[in-house]
């Protein structure tokens, strides 16, 4: 079979009626972009990237220099193709706007440009996370509020991961597909089409070290795993945790598993550790798109109505029957 670049593949999706010219061109700019943050991510030490950049972000986390070099490589990437009203990123308060004197489009575009910086100084795969929403009619200075939507309405979502290959998982809400960079070519090309996470894991994600700050129901669940095949779910299960959300859920997406981040007594009062925005949503919709589940415990994450651009929320998601079972033994408790 003849390999099917990202830009093919993007024609096809005009051709079939799934996403508009201005939405292919957002996608190709941004996949340009994360070949830019791939470069400077693969440069390590010799790039002198590593290391704090001696910021904070909106969170009040310390900024890597990788975080604010892939910060600015998509906003300017993005400012001047007319395809975009906005951008809102996770390591700025406020959405970003379209310089003067470039035309503006339809679509807002959101971003965490380097999740899982803490991994960066090791040499673990990092990668970037974004989100596209359609602008509100009529709408030429988009607020935060105009991106509040819920993930139900997202156009688009994917994920970069900078990881031994770089890799790109995309949806349009017509399936969920992979793209693997050709670093000689220098272009994606279409590595698995309409990926199926199985509904039934044998593998599970959490950060452990948390056990004795959750909820009786993540307690209960967790234990039953580690039970093994003597305990009430009768087989063995294995855990993998890289502290990346995007090589995570590429695991789960390549192989199956549940990723879990639960609300927990340390984080209670913001909400959760992951923010619904950058990660919850566009990682919902990419795993719901190939066959899986994505709760916060209690509700689907794309149903929920978003009330700060960086509000977070716990998040459950993976292999469709773990989610579930998680998610029903926080519902009856
Ligand atoms: P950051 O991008 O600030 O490093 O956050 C990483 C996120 C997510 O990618 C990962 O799953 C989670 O935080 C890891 O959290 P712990 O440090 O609590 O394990």
């Amino acid at each position: 079979m003849k390999p099917v670049s990202l830009i093919q593949f993007l024609i096809e999706e005009r051709r079939a009626g799934h996403i508009n010219a201005e939405l292919s061109l957002l996608i190709e700019v941004v996949a340009r972009a994360c070949k830019r943050i791939g470069v400077a991510t693969g440069k390590g030490a010799l790039g002198g990237v590593l290391g704090e950049a001696g910021t904070g972000n909106i969170q009040g986390e310390a900024q890597k220099k990788l975080d604010v070099i892939s910060n600015e490589i998509l906003l300017e990437a993005n400012a001047w193709g007319g395809h975009l009203a906005a951008c809102a990123s996770e390591e700025m308060e406020d959405p970003q706007q379209i310089p003067d004197g470039y035309p503006k489009g339809q679509h807002l575009l959101l971003f965490d440009p380097l999740d899982g910086s803490s991994n960066i100084d090791v040499n673990i795969s990092v990668g970037t996370i974004f989100s596209v929403l359609r602008c509100p009619d009529g709408v030429t200075e988009p607020k935060a509020e105009h991106f509040l939507q819920p993930g139900t309405t997202q156009l688009a979502a994917g994920y970069v991961v900078y990881g031994p290959a770089t890799v790109l998982v995309l949806t349009f809400g017509h399936g969920t597909h992979e793209f693997t960079l050709d670093r000689e070519v220098g272009s994606f090309v279409l590595s698995r089409r309409n990926i199926r996470i199985p509904e039934q894991a044998t593998e599970f994600a959490i950060n452990m070290s948390n056990q004795r700050h959750w909820q009786a129901p993540m307690q209960r669940y967790v234990g039953e795993l580690l039970a093994g095949k003597t305990g009430p779910r009768g087989k063995d299960f294995n855990m993998r945790w890289v502290a990346s959300m995007v090589a995570d859920v590429h695991r789960i997406v390549t192989r199956g598993g549940v990723f879990y981040y639960p609300l927990d007594a340390k984080i209670e009062k913001q909400g959760g550790k992951l923010r619904i925005m950058y990660e919850a949503n566009p990682m919902a919709f990419i795993v719901e798109q190939a066959g899986g589940a994505a709760t916060t415990g209690r509700r689907r994450i794309m149903e929920i109505q978003p009330t700060g651009l960086h509000q977070r929320v716990p998040v459950f998601l993976g292999s469709k029957e773990e989610v579930e079972l998680a998610t029903h033994y926080h519902l009856e408790a």
